[in-house]
């Protein structure tokens, strides 16, 4: 079943992530789209992104019949701070126009005329939004009321921030995206936030930053009993949870193993339960 946000609007359950590939990610995205990923994540920054590069994919899958609409595409507005001098807009421009501008250089980059999904990628500072946030946020509600995008959405939040920018934001995040670290209860504070409002959580980072937990009792115990991987447990886990897990997988084998996870047989509540407890 696809997962939905709070105005209605479904994403599919396994998000396939673009960062860091370089030049493969032309090659990556198309293998990843034939092995039966729907949604694909990027970002218009080129420190850790190739957008240019996702959308030469697309043209080649469009050549193959795979229509824009049957993919779910995300992509991210990176505020100055986070760009090298690269930067795809103006930035000595005020920041309403920086978003305006960053968000038609991903239309032309990924060949589109609509975002199903655009994102903040993280607020200026670690606490608290600040004036230059809020005038960030207003210019995404903008494209969300333009109807260039079907969902907006923040990442790297603390649930301090979420709760702020929900309680005062004329149009609050559909979807949040965040970096999943078990010693934090699997972000249990933020999940918790966007499952009381209908945000749609996604968490990134589900393997990498939690190596050292992956071998624990609980998630092995249960990969023997479904006689199946590691990753395939904590990528089944995340979804129980209510999370849409992102995987950065450049292997046509772990492809392949990762969207299996949605067929595998749901782990049991006393599992998902021992699960969220490893690293606490
Ligand atoms: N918003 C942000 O600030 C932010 C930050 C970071 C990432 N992201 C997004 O999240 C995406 C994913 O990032 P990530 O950090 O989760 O992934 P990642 O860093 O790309 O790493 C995934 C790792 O897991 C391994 N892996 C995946 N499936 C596996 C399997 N079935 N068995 C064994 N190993 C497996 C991969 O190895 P193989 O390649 O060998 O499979 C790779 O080493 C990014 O591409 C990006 O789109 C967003």
């Amino acid at each position: 079943m696809s997962p939905k946000t709070y105005n209605d609007v479904a994403m599919p359950a396994f998000i396939y992530g673009t960062a860091w590939k370089k030049e493969a990610t032309t090659r990556l995205v198309e293998l990843a789209v034939d092995s039966g990923f729907k949604a694909i994540d990027t970002a218009n920054q080129l420190i850790h992104y190739s957008e240019a590069l996702v959308g030469e994919a697309l043209l080649a899958l469009r050549k193959k019949g795979v229509t824009r609409e049957s993919l779910f595409l995300q992509t991210k507005f990176t505020s100055a701070g986070g760009q090298d001098h690269r930067t795809p807009y103006d930035r000595s421009a005020d920041l309403t126009t920086q978003v305006r501008q960053s968000f038609e250089s991903s239309l032309q980059h990924l060949h589109t005329d609509y975002l199903d999904s655009y994102v903040l990628h993280g607020p200026m500072t670690r606490r608290g939004l600040t004036p230059g946030d809020w005038e960030v946020w207003a210019a995404i509600e903008e494209q969300y009321q333009a109807k260039k995008t079907r969902m907006i959405g923040v990442s790297n939040v603390s649930s301090e921030q979420l709760a702020l920018l929900c309680s005062k934001a004329k149009v609050k995040p559909m979807v949040v995206q965040n970096r999943c670290f078990a010693v934090m209860g699997w972000d249990h504070h933020v999940r918790e936030i966007c499952r009381e409002q209908g945000i749609l959580y996604q968490g990134f980072s589900l393997l990498t930053a939690n190596q050292e937990f992956l071998g624990a009792p609980q998630i092995r115990a249960a990969a023997a009993r479904l006689k199946t991987g590691i990753a395939q447990i904590v990528f089944k886990f995340s979804m129980q949870i209510g999370m849409v897990p992102l995987t950065g997988t450049s292997d046509a084998d772990h492809m392949r193993d990762d969207l299996g996870v949605e067929l595998l047989e749901p782990l049991t509540d006393g599992e998902v339960e021992a699960i969220l407890t490893v690293g606490l």
